[in-house]
């Protein structure tokens, strides 16, 4: 397939909103603003911002690397470079099809609650029966699941520049716009300064190398990593734009939504703990009970909640479909290059594989409850094996390939291809031996913590 047909971004501003899309998702706004309130404060901030210019850096320009200079994705892409370790590219595909429909499933509650707010039903969605009562439910959870999964193929089903671009350059500076009109409201509510001093002040006694793991863990998860999708991305990047550049870009943009969705959330939470003397410990978790429990609860006790409210779940919208819109071109574009077939039918393959598989996940809050694997259901099941089993292998192997097998030159010469780059030793030392490392212990470690050996 030429060049031409499998498309590309039209320049630099395309490509970092696109890719800062799916960078920014529900990992930024559900999960960011727990662990930094969890794991010391500033200093968790400090850990992340300090992996995210190193380890982050150094992956994130690496995968874009491999997509632009094969200009295919991740199985041709592996498979171009080294015949013998296109079973690396195999695997990798293996994780944005796994991730896309559960994401999905995620995606249409998101939008179920952006509807409840809209009709000023914010009381009703503040009841704790209220989320485990709609998740349970057979049919509507799967309607809003198809309408977030059907919004998703038709942008993709435009291409990458009349579909990805075009929907970044709205949504991505939008979501910009609203998260820091929330953060600053959330800010000023009564008592919300200790939930502030809480986010920003280093506790430095509660640094250990927990903060580490949750922090490098988070990073991956954040930054779209050993998904296929920065390797998809990179392959539709023109030569000419300069590629560390954009991937730095990237990283702000990701981590500084992350840092605002923390003074979105924990300001907020704050306040409302204090309003109703409850314990902000434990209204500050993690997850769907974060967004779905917790937060309607915030905002039915704050005042304007109910339009603050819906400004955030239109926010979360958004970051959730700049995502989910990254993992399902990732598939259309591996199936597309493998197969050769065009990006209708390709669309039309994904969606059926989605609707399979996102079935059986949003189900399995409700009436297929009792069907278990590893004593998950399917939701959570596909959660842990992508992001806690396959994610890390993918990303230990691509540092073994790069690092020993193709070598750093290979990817530092495509870098270079547009403009000197800066950070070639840093990225040599991490690709070599620091990410290597660091990426055995998440692996290691989430392994253990799922199954209650060891609590993260
Ligand atoms: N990076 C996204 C986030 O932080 C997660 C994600 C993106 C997951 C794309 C899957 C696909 O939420």
């Amino acid at each position: 397939m030429s060049t031409n047909e499998r498309g590309s971004f039209s320049g630099k501003l395309g490509f970092v909103l696109a890719a800062a899309g799916s960078a920014v998702g529900l990992g930024n706004m559900w999960r960011f603003p727990y662990l930094a309130a969890q794991y010391g404060g500033g200093i968790f901030l400090l850990v992340y911002l300090i992996l995210a210019v190193t380890f982050g850096f150094a992956l994130m320009s690496a995968e874009i690397a491999l997509g632009r200079k094969t200009g295919l994705s991740a199985i041709g892409a592996f498979k171009k470079l080294n015949k013998k370790y296109a079973f690396i590219g195999y695997l990798v595909s293996v994780v944005p099809i796994i991730i896309l429909p559960y994401y999905c499933v995620i995606g249409g509650w998101v939008m179920k609650y952006f509807s409840v707010f809209v009709s000023g039903q914010v009381h009703e969605a503040a009841n704790t029966s209220f989320f485990g009562s709609f998740v349970s439910k057979p049919a509507e959870p799967l309607l809003w699941f198809a309408l977030f999964l059907g919004i998703t193929s038709i942008v993709v089903l435009f291409g990458v520049e009349k579909g990805i671009e075009k929907v970044s350059k709205v949504m991505m500076p939008v979501l910009v716009v609203l998260s820091i009109i929330i953060a600053v409201y959330s800010c000023f509510m009564p008592g919300a300064s200790e939930g502030v001093k809480y986010y920003f002040i280093p506790k430095i006694d509660q640094f250990s190398i927990k903060t580490v793991l949750a922090a490098m863990g988070q990073l991956f998860y954040s930054m779209s990593l050993a998904m296929g999708i920065m390797i998809t991305y990179g392959s539709y990047m023109k030569k000419d734009v300069n590629l560390e550049s954009s991937v730095r870009n990237i990283e702000i943009f990701d981590t500084g939504i992350a840092f605002i969705a923390g003074l979105m959330i924990v300001p907020a939470v704050f306040s409302t703990a204090a309003a109703g003397g409850e314990n902000p410990g434990e209204l500050l978790v993690s997850g769907p009970s974060l967004m779905f429990k917790t937060l309607p609860h915030v905002f039915d006790i704050m005042p304007g909640g109910t339009i603050i409210g819906a400004l955030f779940f239109l926010l979360v919208i958004f970051a959730a479909l700049t995502s989910s819109i990254s993992l399902m071109e990732a598939v259309v574009s591996i199936i597309r290059d493998k197969f050769g077939v065009e990006r209708k039918l390709s669309c039309l393959i994904t969606l059926i594989i989605s609707i399979i598989l996102g079935v059986p996940s949003s189900l399995g809050n409700g009436i297929w409850s009792g069907i278990t694997i590893l004593g998950m259901d399917f939701l959570t099941f596909f959660d842990f094996a992508s992001n806690s089993i396959i994610m890390p292998i993918v990303a230990l192997l691509t540092c073994i390939f790069i690092g020993y097998i193709i070598k750093p030159a290979a990817i530092i010469e495509e870098v270079e291809s547009s403009a000197p780059f800066k950070g070639k030793k840093l990225f040599t030392v991490v690709i070599k031996y620091f990410a290597p490392v660091c990426i055995v212990l998440i692996l290691v470690s989430s392994i253990l913590s799922q199954f209650g050996i060891i609590t993260l």
